[in-house]
């Protein structure tokens, strides 16, 4: 059975420590220069939270923060409770590269997210230029990004991985804070250990995974095919529970993790993949050239909404997970990132598959279509 996330092994989820983890623990595997500041949490939509909060503490008011139009609104939630103001940029469509407003229009950002989109490195030379210019900081978001690269997690000021986005662990993100924002650290510490000892519940997490390792899994999905029904059925945003701390669960499993082996897997998948959907006309990956150092997902780019609706659920009827993404803001109505929620299908690449399933999956999905 093909599932959307990797598992953990029995040996691992029958031992999972208790308790919350350090939020200083060490985060070799991600740091790119040792002076940077690591702060360990569930989930980059509270860091994001946390370094806007300390920002308008050291500036005495609230803040502007620049936040791409393709984004998903649910990861914003807690930012927005900080009372920042969001302003959203536009991006090229072909690219996802931001177009930076013009210098002189509107009030300048504090903060300027440049989300890597799927693993995929954008323009970060640009973004740092931009933020130079007004004073703000760089936030690279690599929620969808394993471990730096050589273009990746290196220019920031403030840089956000989701280490439980592309590992097999129930929560764990890392903040890492450098050059003036490193300043930032002590006031965003004390405002997590002043909000809540919380991490995301370890135990639901981990009967769900054992689950999914057992034959019911696949009985299930053949009686109803799991993840969203319709491809363009959004999940409402939702307040989450204030579980800002990362589990000592989620750290022993990230530590126990092979990155080079996770990333090579992942390219072999998506390029397995790609051999596959390259023979389906209209039908294209999102970005050009290169594979991502570890793909976090395939996005391919269909011809129109028909189409995407049509892979879509010729890939539910022979369970192979595909996804629409995301949930957008509601402020966004049109543009790039309406174009890319109707016309954008991701694809399973992560660790735990193999590149002949996955071929042979899609090859069925094409040939359902042909029919
Ligand atoms: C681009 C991007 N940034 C940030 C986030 C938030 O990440 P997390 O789930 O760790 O809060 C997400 C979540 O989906 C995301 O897609």
């Amino acid at each position: 059975m093909i599932q959307t996330v990797p598992l953990p092994t029995w040996r691992q989820l029958l031992s999972l420590p208790k308790g919350v983890s350090r939020i200083d623990a060490q985060p070799d595997r991600w740091l790119t220069d040792p002076g940077d500041t690591a702060l360990w949490l569930s989930r980059s939509a509270w860091s994001l939270a946390l370094l806007a909060r300390a920002m308008m503490v050291e500036r005495g008011r609230t803040i502007r923060v620049a936040v791409p139009e393709y984004i998903c609104n649910q990861s914003l939630w807690p930012l927005r409770q900080t009372g920042a103001e969001l302003d959203f940029y536009a991006l090229d469509p072909q690219r996802l590269t931001p177009l930076w407003p013009d210098d002189r229009q509107g009030a300048p950002p504090d903060l300027v997210l440049l989300v890597h989109y799927f693993g995929w490195a954008n323009a970060g030379d640009e973004a740092l230029a931009y933020c130079r210019r007004h004073d703000a900081l760089l936030v690279e978001d690599c929620a969808h990004v394993l471990r730096p690269t050589p273009e990746i997690g290196r220019l920031g000021d403030v840089v956000l991985y989701s280490q439980h986005k592309v590992l097999a662990c129930p929560d764990g993100a890392l903040c890492l804070l450098r050059r003036q924002a490193t300043a930032l650290g002590p006031a965003m510490r004390a405002d997590l250990n002043a909000m809540a000892s919380d991490h995301p519940p370890v135990t639901a997490w981990a009967w769900r995974r054992m689950v999914q390792k057992t034959p019911i899994a696949g009985l299930r999905a053949r009686l109803r095919p799991p993840g969203q029904s319709d491809f363009t059925a959004d999940p409402s945003t939702t307040p989450m529970p204030c579980q800002p701390r990362a589990s000592a669960a989620a750290l022993s499993l990230i530590d126990a993790a092979d990155l080079e082996l996770v990333a090579r897997r992942r390219r072999v998948n998506a390029a397995a993949l790609l051999e596959v959907v390259g023979t389906v006309p209209g039908l294209r990956p999102l970005f050009d050239g290169i594979l991502a150092e570890a793909p976090y997902r395939l996005p391919l780019l269909c011809a129109n909404q028909q189409q995407a609706e049509r892979l879509f659920q010729a890939c539910r009827a022979e369970r192979l997970p595909a996804e629409s993404w995301p949930d957008l803001p509601p402020e966004i109505t049109s543009g790039t990132a309406t174009m890319l929620r109707s016309r954008v299908l991701l694809l399973p690449c992560h660790q735990d598959l193999q590149p002949a399933q996955l071929q042979q999956a899609f090859t069925r999905v094409l040939r359902r279509l042909s029919v």
